[in-house]
C-alpha cells in the first residue's frame, strides 16, 4: 500500500505555532514548534494491520544544531536526529521504523532540547517493509 500523508499543521500541537513564511511545506503551512524541550505534535494514525511501518517526517532546520526529537509510537519512545537542513526553506526528511497496532495509534514527536524541534511539514506512514514506498 502507499503512504498516508499527516500534514503536521493538521496534528494536535503543544507549545508551537502553524506558520506558513518558509517556503516548500505542503498543506497549508508546517508546524514551529516553540525552543523548549517538550514542545510536541501528536497524530493519531490508522494502521489497517499490526507490524513494522516506517514514519517519515518531513522538516526543515535552518541552523547547524541538530534538533533531536523523541517519537512515541505504540507506547514506545525513540531519540530521533532533525539535522541542520541548510536553511528554513530546504526540507528533508528523517524516518524512524515503528510497530503499530491495528486500528488507532498515537504517535508523537517531543522535543528533547531547549532549542525546541525542527519546523516539521508533515508525517507519512509507509507500510512498506523497505520504508521507501512513499510518494514524496
Ligand atoms: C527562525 C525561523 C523559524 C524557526 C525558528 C527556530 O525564527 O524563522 O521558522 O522555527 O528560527 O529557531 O526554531
Amino acid at each position: 500500500a502507499a503512504a498516508t500523508l499527516y500534514e503536521a499543521e493538521n496534528g494536535t500541537i503543544s507549545q508551537g505555532v502553524v506558520e506558513s513564511n518558509h517556503a516548500g511545506f505542503t498543506g497549508s503551512g508546517f508546524v514551529n514548534l516553540d525552543n523548549v524541550a517538550g514542545s510536541s505534535v501528536e497524530w493519531t494514525i490508522q494502521a489497517a494491520d499490526p507490524g513494522p511501518v516506517t514514519l517519515v517526517l518531513r522538516y526543515a532546520n535552518g541552523t547547524a544544531a541538530d534538533r533531536p526529537m523523541t517519537l512515541t509510537a505504540g507506547g514506545t519512545g525513540t531519540t530521533l536526529s532533525f539535522p541542520g537542513t541548510g536553511s528554513w526553506t530546504t526540507w528533508r526528511t528523517a524516518t524512524v521504523r515503528v510497530t503499530l497496532t491495528a486500528g488507532a495509534n498515537a504517535v508523537k514527536a517531543t522535543s528533547t532540547t531547549a532549542n525546541g524541534g525542527p519546523n516539521l511539514d508533515s508525517l507519512s506512514v509507509d507500510p512498506s517493509s523497505t520504508g521507501t514506498d512513499w510518494s514524496r
